[in-house]
């Protein structure tokens, strides 16, 4: 029976452009995982969408000059398009402005109202005489009360992950003028975590098989217990707390967010025709809901997201939570304030998406940070890619072009080696694919290079060029069993490499044979002897030094 699977993206904020940090983190091991669970046969929605309200944006506002809503206009359509581009194929990446995550949002606020999980009490919050404003979240700056790092902000410490209040940074400074903020009392509403707190740890006590990071996590927060939360906050930006005289008062963009997924599965029903299709993904105990998030967004989903929904009715609870560490950039944190980052728009720019999503996939931040460097970059896409899997395949269809008339050849009684290279096909096909189901994108991929690897060895051993010409019966096994290989391969690639993989079916011209491919299958991929062939071509070009060098060149020239 085929598996439900709700797969999401942390919503971006759209406040920026995106970099590669973002990329391996919350959107290609995503991606990746959702394209093999569908070559699996399993159904999947895939769900991302801009988060568009909250102290990110209107700073970002503020230091361009812009309205809110101008910037987020912005970013949501440069990172709809910086995702199409590299090949991240969400099913529905919607807006957290729309009307209908608006309605959602206020009705899920309202339902923990009613069931006493959210309660109004007076606040002691910093205010900007200077600046005649509240002062929430990223408006103070300071340091860390836990690790000291001096660039904490009023709601998380990039450094060191923790999620704080305000009050708690040391030394704290108004984010638009420096200077010192004095504490007033003002009214908000606080989510009272600690009702969950029992449930909270059953639910999470069940999910041994979570990954270390997040089931640490988890357990600090539990040791220090779970206190209210302020969902509500004095911007102007944002959506409207759903009560009376609230002086404007608008939610705090951590409770919105994660509704977003909702109502980016609403939207997409909608989109089908279907009002009420989102109900089968988000009220169906059967769904596998699955978040695919940085580590800096542990908490809200592992902790507060699923109190939010226990305190609704019906929703599903997360199934897995697989949270990635971070990247860096030539061996330094990434930074946007320090411009010390790589963006994905200047990126597709220059290169082809493939290489791109390949690095990342095989250096992904899975249980540690991993690094990013131009360098490594280049040696993945010349050495790998172009040396391994474009060569084994650029020689394989260059040779039957040229001497087997371009059509499939057959096996003629295989001899040991052919046989451990047909071996090969079914070995990899499974290891990946127990690699890729378990979110091991990084073995996924090494498991996945070994055929081009050992094709690349095979096709040297056996000589083809030599036997053309003494046993040309051997030499029409030798190229049938490359040719089986690269027609696994073809659809093997698919998760990592979707345009490549793409490339070689249009070259190897076989539409029928890969339609509704599945992945259990792929050993059993045979181009019938005699079968005309498409046209070899180039499946990945090399990457000049120069080339190299002026991108290490532009990113010290631009850092801050
Ligand atoms: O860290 C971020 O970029 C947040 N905008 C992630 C939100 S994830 C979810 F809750 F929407
Ligand atoms: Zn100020």
């Amino acid at each position: 029976m085929k598996t439900r699977y709700l797969v999401t993206s942390a919503l971006p904020y759209a406040n920026g452009p995106l970099h590669l940090g973002h990329i391996a983190g919350a959107y290609l091991p995503a991606d990746i995982f959702v394209r093999f669970k569908r070559l699996c046969g399993e159904e999947v929605l895939f769900i991302c969408g801009t988060d568009e309200h909250g102290v990110p944006v209107t700073i970002r506002a503020e230091q361009e000059g812009k309205t809110p809503q101008q910037v987020v206009d912005f970013y949501h359509a440069q990172m709809k398009s910086s995702f199409e581009h590299l090949g991240i194929g969400f099913d529905n990446f919607s807006r957290t402005s729309l009307p209908v995550h608006h309605a959602m949002s206020q009705a899920f606020f309202l339902r923990l109202l009613e069931i006493g999980a959210v309660h109004p009490k007076t606040e002691e919050q910093y205010h900007c005489t200077r600046c005649s404003r509240f002062l929430p979240d990223r408006y103070i700056h300071g340091e860390c009360p836990y690790c000291h790092d001096l660039r904490a902000r009023g709601d998380q410490c990039e450094a060191c992950g923790k999620w704080l209040d305000p009050k708690q940074i040391v030394g704290p400074r108004c984010a638009l003028c420096g200077s010192t903020p004095v504490i007033t009392g003002t009214r908000h509403w606080f989510l009272r975590l600690g009702l969950f707190q029992e449930k909270l740890r059953n639910w999470l006590d069940s999910k041994t098989q979570w990954k270390d990071n997040v089931k640490e996590f988890c357990a600090g927060w539990f040791r220090e217990g779970l206190g209210d939360r302020a969902i509500t906050r004095d911007i102007d930006w944002g959506i409207k707390v759903p009560l009376p005289d609230t002086d404007g008062k608008v939610l705090y963009v951590w409770f919105d967010a994660p509704i977003g997924y909702i109502s980016s599965t609403v939207e997409w029903s909608l989109k089908q025709g279907k009002p009420d299709l989102w109900k089968d993904y988000w009220q169906n105990p059967e769904t596998r809901l699955i978040h695919f998030i940085g580590k800096d967004n542990i908490v809200f989903h592992a902790m507060v997201w699923p109190a939010v929904l226990m305190g609704q009715e019906n929703y599903v609870l997360p199934s897995e939570i697989p949270a990635n560490e971070f990247l860096t950039i030539e061996g330094d944190k990434l930074s946007t304030s320090r411009n010390w980052a790589i963006w994905v728009d200047e990126y597709l720019a220059e290169f082809p998406p493939d290489p791109l999503r390949y690095c990342l996939a095989a250096n992904a931040p899975e249980n540690k940070d991993s690094d990013f460097s131009w360098k490594e970059f280049q040696n993945r896409n010349n050495s790998e890619l172009a040396d391994i899997l474009g060569n084994f395949v650029n020689r394989t269809l260059s040779f039957l072009q040229k001497y087997q008339d371009n059509k499939a050849p057959g096996i003629h009684s295989p001899d040991e080696a052919d046989r451990q290279a047909l071996g090969m096909i079914e070995e990899v096909t499974r290891k990946a694919g127990e690699a890729f189901a378990g979110f091991e994108v990084r073995r996924g991929v090494r498991e996945l290079m070994e055929l081009p690897r050992c094709g690349n060895k095979y096709f040297a051993d056996k000589q083809p060029w030599a036997t053309r010409k003494t046993d040309p019966m051997q030499c029409e096994t030798t190229l049938a069993v490359c040719l089986k290989m690269i027609t696994a391969l073809a659809v093997l690639m698919e998760p990592v490499l979707p345009f490549a993989a793409a490339d070689l079916k249009r070259q190897l011209a076989q539409d029928d044979l890969f339609a509704g491919i599945l992945w259990e299958d792929i050993p059993k991929l045979a181009i019938p002897p005699g079968k005309p062939l498409g046209s070899p071509g180039i499946l990945f070009r090399k990457i000049e030094d120069s080339t190299i060098q002026a991108q290490l060149d532009k990113l010290h020239a631009m850092k801050k």
